[in-house]
């Protein structure tokens, strides 16, 4: 029972030196305790827990809990002073190593200043376990992400998709989580009929021989063209539409096709952009949506429409979902029906994620709710994310196309983007110092690290700007400054001699250093890792973690500017070496170096 019931605690466990916890959730715990017990007159009582502002002289962490619980006791005719409070809190604190002393101030603050030597011990663990997440309970999650369509064009809404679904699939598995990385990719719309249908006109012979449509975009368009001026040919479309869906070998041997075209070119983007997942498309659920339908038409939830088979939400929904088209034919709505029983009842996954651009977020909500009410999703058991974002835009702020007002093809923009970042590499000289080989590698980390950086830098549900220019800048929140940033830091311990394998050896016998006043300040924005980690566990924003990576190659650079870790003389002989600081210095690299890896950025030893 014992092991059991540890299991199931989703809280951090206090005790596990070996790993770096939440500063927040420690704090939190502690003050809980302490207000609990000093005033056990009032239910439920504010914990309010805070990083402290940039001046030291107000400790490193705040809880501010004296003011709101003075205003309960004041509307309840008490007359108490928030100063008197905080004592009272402070009073009933528990003891704990994280916390060296706390100090009341002005109104009723109370300042938490951290005990360097548990930091130290913290930041150590590094060495020997490595970058370590922070303990959750152990969940399976789908996550459906990317998810384009056949034949039609993968445009940068999907880019973004596949961009933050990859970042958020790595963060969860980081975390230990179970992660299923689910495409489900539009496989088997009615846009099949007229493709399959102008196939066998164009390429009568297409089952026996390879048809030459590589591509598949203008394929469609001539497709498309024929179905919308000639009634005949619709009429075959439409026909070959419910032959396909009812799996006739002739019509799935020429689905099976064209699916496979765009799905090499998929893949090629997915290569490239190192992006992993697992294909399960529309097509999947066909059989599965059968027998939904009929189960919803049971249950009483259908309602007829105009011959159409509608289904509504919740009081939230203002539209229904259509469940059958009045020709018979399912859709997209009854397709995602399908889906979210399959993943939470059939795969019993504990929370499913969908990565899906705004547009569609009235899409999620019905289907939310509709999954509700027919008893498919119980909110007590299971969570549903709604990951929306915003759209691509243009420097011209208008929508992201190309001068010709076609969309942007993705292989032509990473194509773009490798040319941008050699140009850039070339104007800083590099490609007279790297060998051609370490610069391809600096220059595919630029390229992609910057189009995937910049889209995860933004708070997602606002739309952005793309802009090689910006991205590509050297300055400010970009990847560049950050790879940059990075390779200058592990370059301080290999002009010391130190590799990664000696730098361990090393701190088993020396300790990070702590006491210069940037030092530490360095110190408590590393320790703030685990939480910056949950805190996008709980949101799902990626843009956190890109701000905390910021955040650390600043501070970082503060530290370097005002201490020497490494001295020379004037003809450049090593004289000194601060085995404390080459420490520090390691393990902002190693928690840098973990950030990059959720954000997909790859770092190089030389750019
Ligand atoms: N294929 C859809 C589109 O391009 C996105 C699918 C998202 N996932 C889902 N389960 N509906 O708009």
């Amino acid at each position: 029972i014992a092991i059991a019931e540890e299991q199931m605690q989703s809280k951090p466990t206090i005790s596990d030196s070996s790993k770096m916890e939440s500063i927040t959730d420690i704090l939190h715990q502690l003050f809980h305790t302490a207000i609990c017990a000093a005033f056990p007159d009032i239910t439920d009582p504010p914990v309010v827990i805070a990083v402290a502002a940039s001046n030291p002289k107000f400790g490193d962490y705040q809880c501010n809990s004296a003011m709101p619980i003075a205003n309960i006791y004041k509307q309840s005719g008490k007359k108490v002073t928030p100063r008197n409070l905080a004592q009272k809190i402070l009073d009933n604190l528990p003891s704990h190593p994280m916390v060296e002393k706390c100090e009341i101030a002005g109104p009723g603050f109370i300042n938490i200043f951290l005990n360097r030597d548990y930091a130290v011990k913290k930041l150590q663990a590094i060495f020997q376990n490595g970058v370590q997440p922070p303990t959750v309970e152990r969940k399976k999650i789908i996550i459906d992400f990317s998810s384009p369509n056949i034949a039609k064009e993968m445009h940068v809404g999907h880019l973004r998709s596949t961009i933050i679904g990859e970042t958020i699939a790595r963060l969860l598995e980081f975390l230990n989580f179970e992660v299923h990385r689910i495409n489900h990719i539009g496989d088997w719309g009615t846009q099949f009929g007229m493709l399959i249908a102008h196939l066998q006109d164009r390429f009568p012979d297409h089952l026996e021989k390879m048809p030459p449509i590589s591509d598949l975009q203008s394929f469609y368009k001539e497709a498309k063209e024929r179905f919308d001026e000639d009634e005949e040919f619709k009429k075959r479309a439409y026909d070959s539409v419910v032959k396909l869906q009812s799996f006739e070998p002739k019509h799935i041997k020429a689905w099976k096709l064209i699916c496979d075209v765009s799905r090499k070119e998929f893949q090629k983007i997915y290569d490239r952009l190192d992006i992993t997942l697992k294909e399960r498309g529309e097509s999947f659920y066909q059989t599965r949506t059968e027998k939904i339908v009929k189960e919803l038409e049971e249950a009483g939830f259908l309602e007829n429409d105009d011959g159409r088979k509608i289904m509504w939400g919740d009081e939230s929904t203002t539209v229904p979902f259509t469940i059958v088209k009045s020709d018979g034919g399912f859709t997209y709505d009854s397709s995602d029906m399908a889906a979210i029983k399959h993943r939470l009842q059939e795969e019993k996954a504990d929370w499913v994620i969908y990565v899906v651009d705004s547009g569609q977020a009235t899409h999620f909500q019905i289907l939310f709710a509709c999954a509700k009410k027919a008893g498919i999703l119980d909110p007590k058991k299971h969570r549903v994310d709604f990951v929306g974002f915003g759209v691509v835009l243009g420097e011209d702020k208008k929508k992201f196309k190309t001068r010709s007002g076609d969309s942007i093809r993705l292989v032509d923009l990473l194509d773009k983007g490798l040319e941008k970042a050699l140009d850039k590499l070339k104007e800083k000289g590099r490609d007279k110092v790297l060998t051609p080989d370490e610069l391809k590698r600096a220059q595919e980390s630029v390229a992609y690290g910057c189009i995937k950086y910049a889209d995860l830098s933004h708070n997602r549900n606002h739309e952005y700007i793309f802009s090689f220019d910006k991205m590509l800048e050297d300055k400010g929140n970009t990847a560049v400054y950050l790879l940059y940033a990075f390779t200058r830091i592990r370059s301080i311990a290999r002009t010391a001699n130190f590799t990664p394998e000696k730098i361990k050896e090393l701190s088993k016998k020396e300790n990070i250093s702590l006491e210069h006043e940037k030092e530490w300040k360095l110190g408590k924005v590393l320790l703030r890792f685990p939480d910056e980690i949950l805190k996008t566990l709980n949101d799902l924003y990626p843009h956190h973690i890109c701000e905390y990576v910021y955040e650390i190659a600043t501070t970082f650079t503060e530290f370097y500017d005002s201490c020497y870790c490494v001295e020379k003389d004037s003809s450049g002989d090593i004289v000194k070496v601060n085995y404390g600081r080459i420490l520090l210095a390691e393990a902002t690299a190693m928690i840098m170096e973990k950030c990059f890896h959720i954000l997909g950025l790859k770092p190089v030893e030389k750019m």
